[in-house]
């Protein structure tokens, strides 16, 4: 069975007839021709998938294409550009974030919706219990690799993934709308 949706990814509207079976890494991958989410375990196991949908975090080989219809879908490459790259995009070159870069624009994806979620005062299973549930927790490292456990590399670049997302939240501009404003009708 097929359905006709539509999508907003990185800012540009897309129509598109998928198998509702498909999955939204595969829509974007095998329909849309945007590869910046990647395809790992496609089991929700390795993070590397990740992208933005209306503004949270998820393993998009977890989400069919249908369930999404009509929803905004940031990738990696929605978040900035070469010209303008988002302050987690820079921050994972200057402190060498990545090695084969295969996990690097899931793990990007990830420390944006995770910088959000901890400034609106989620807390994670790192945070003390005396840390008010309202009050954003302090991204200590054991917070950062708490909240960026999903996402897995298999170069072992984590030590340079800590400090470049604790550089992002220091900058206090590290989450989803800090970089370039997708174009509409761009890409
Ligand atoms: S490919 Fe989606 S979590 Fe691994
Ligand atoms: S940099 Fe190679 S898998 Fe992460």
């Amino acid at each position: 069975m097929e359905a006709d949706i539509t999508l907003t990814v990185d800012g540009r509207d897309c129509a598109l007839r998928v198998d509702t079976r498909t999955t939204l890494l595969d829509a974007l991958r095998e329909h849309l021709r945007n590869t910046a989410p990647k395809k790992g375990c496609d089991h929700g196991q390795c993070g590397s998938c990740t992208v933005l949908l209306a503004g949270r975090r998820v393993v998009s080989c977890l989400v069919l294409a249908a369930a999404a219809d009509g929803a905004e879908v940031t990738t990696s490459a929605g978040l900035g550009d070469a010209e303008h790259p988002h302050p987690l995009q820079q921050a994972f070159l200057d402190h060498d974030g990545l090695q084969c870069g295969y996990c690097t624009p899931g793990q990007i994806c990830s420390a944006a919706g995770m910088l959000d979620e901890a400034a609106a005062g989620w807390p994670s299973a790192a945070t003390p219990p005396d840390e008010g549930a309202d009050a954003a927790p302090a991204l200590t490292a054991a917070e950062i690799r708490e909240r960026m456990s999903g996402n897995l590399c298999r170069c072992g670049a984590y030590a340079g993934i800590v400090a470049a997302v604790e550089q992002a939240a220091a900058s206090g501009a590290g989450g989803v709308h800090s970089g370039a404003a997708p174009q509409k009708g761009a890409r």
